[in-house]
């Protein structure tokens, strides 16, 4: 079965297509040709994931599902939150925004913050939301070169090592991401889709 993917960011349809396996074909908006920055304007990640899903259904007529993700510090009062791609400016920095967030936790000793992750999925022209939480904390500065966003200086409860240190398979066993796509998952195997 075939599901678009809106995204335009290949590293999620990665982690995403080896969550689902083989029997949902995940397309990502490059593979639909279609070319568009679908616009994040809310202040939830449930309404930006809606709309998001809700861009690419109307554009398309095909099943699809989109996803928003935020990391919530608890000693910024869940910043950068919603924020996250655009933390320290109008251009998607990675590393300028882990540099704002560094310097806005400075020395304090309260490190706590997850990943918070929606996503939104419409099939059989009904939307579906599904939610994944990684819980964890902030060190103090960036370490390893694997992943995006802030994986160099977040760090999963349970582990030592940031997500930037671990490979793709290690990730997904505490991810955010994953925790809500295998509900999106088992969701799906409940429609009996062939
Ligand atoms: P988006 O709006 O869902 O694309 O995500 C917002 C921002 O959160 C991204 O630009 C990244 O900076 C960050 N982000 C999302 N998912 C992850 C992740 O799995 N690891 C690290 N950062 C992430």
């Amino acid at each position: 079965m075939k599901l678009i993917f809106a995204t335009n960011n290949q590293h999620k349809v990665d982690e995403i297509q080896h969550i689902i396996g083989n029997k949902f074909d995940v397309i990502s908006l490059k593979q639909a040709g279609i070319d568009i920055d679908i616009p994040e304007p809310h202040d939830t990640l449930e309404e930006n994931a809606v709309e998001k899903s809700s861009t690419i259904y109307k554009l398309t007529d095909t099943d699809c599902f989109s996803e928003d993700t935020g990391l919530e510090v608890e000693a910024l009062n869940g910043e950068p939150g919603v924020k996250s791609a655009r933390y320290a400016g109008d251009v998607k920095d990675f590393n300028k925004n882990i540099e704002k967030l560094l310097f806005k936790l400075g020395n304090d000793n309260n490190r706590k913050a997850r990943f918070r992750t929606v996503i939104s999925l419409i099939i059989n022209k009904e939307q579906h939301l599904f939610e994944g939480i990684c819980e964890g904390e902030i060190i103090s500065s960036p370490a390893g070169s694997n992943g995006f966003g802030y994986d160099s200086v977040f760090v999963p409860a349970g582990a030592t090592r940031t997500f930037a240190e671990m490979t793709m398979e290690e990730k997904n066993t505490f991810s955010h991401r994953k925790k809500a796509t295998e509900k999106l998952v088992l969701f799906l195997n409940k429609l009996n889709i062939r």
